[in-house]
């Protein structure tokens, strides 16, 4: 699946510009920062697919990619980034939230949480929400390139274990790094059963 084409579809400012729906859609979100244009590019192995930046808020817009015609990535803007203007800020928001729960063939929304920092009251709203909604999601720890082993173990179990009571969140959490590939061909191997269902 993704050792074939991999393409830009389109950028969504708002609703009312959404692609047509193709085969399964994935959407990756989180805080800015958090490394989601990274991941994306990663496991597509195309460096420049989506665009990447060191300062937050790189991302503006939701991002469709196409693979291989039955899969389509989404990349979506970061929230919880103080700099931008408020206005802003709940325009994304509002975007995030009716795109999550109305888009029909969105089959799970991969959640991202630096692995450094664990989950911030700010990804508990966010999973509130998803909860709420019942969109189905699952936690995708990244940068684990910059973290010592037994440092990994505690966040991934303290996270396993802060995801119980969720009704919406898949019960495994995956430990990844954009930088050294760790955990990508676990993610894929995710996605690729996703199709398969
Ligand atoms: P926004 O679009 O602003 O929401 O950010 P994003 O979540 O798309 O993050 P992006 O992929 O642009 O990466 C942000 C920064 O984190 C960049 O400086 C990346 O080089 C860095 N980064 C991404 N993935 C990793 C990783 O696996 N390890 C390390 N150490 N750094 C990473
Ligand atoms: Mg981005």
């Amino acid at each position: 699946l993704f050792a074939g084409s991999a393409d830009f579809i389109s950028a969504a400012p708002s609703l009312g510009s959404l692609p047509a729906m193709n085969g399964v859609e994935i959407a990756f979100a989180g805080r800015s920062n958090v490394g989601k244009s990274s991941l994306v590019n990663a496991l597509t192995g195309r460096n420049t697919l989506a665009r990447t930046s060191h300062t937050p808020g790189r991302t503006q817009q939701l991002n469709f990619f196409d693979i291989g015609g039955r899969l389509t990535l989404v990349d979506m803007p970061g929230y919880g980034f103080a700099a931008v203007e408020k206005a802003k800020v709940a325009a994304w928001t509002e975007l995030i939230h009716a795109y999550l729960k109305g888009r029909a063939n969105l089959a799970r929304v991969f959640m991202l949480i630096d692995s450094r920092h664990g989950l911030k009251a700010i990804d508990t709203d966010v999973l509130d929400g998803l909860d709420k909604a019942a969109v189905s999601y699952q936690i995708v720890l990244t940068k684990a390139d910059a973290l010592k082993k037994s440092e990994m173990e505690a966040r991934v179990r303290g996270v396993e274990a802060a995801l119980a009571k969720r009704p919406a969140a898949y019960p495994v959490v995956l430990l990844t790094s954009s930088r050294d590939d760790r955990g990508v061909p676990e993610l894929r191997a995710t996605i690729a059963r996703l199709l398969a269902e």
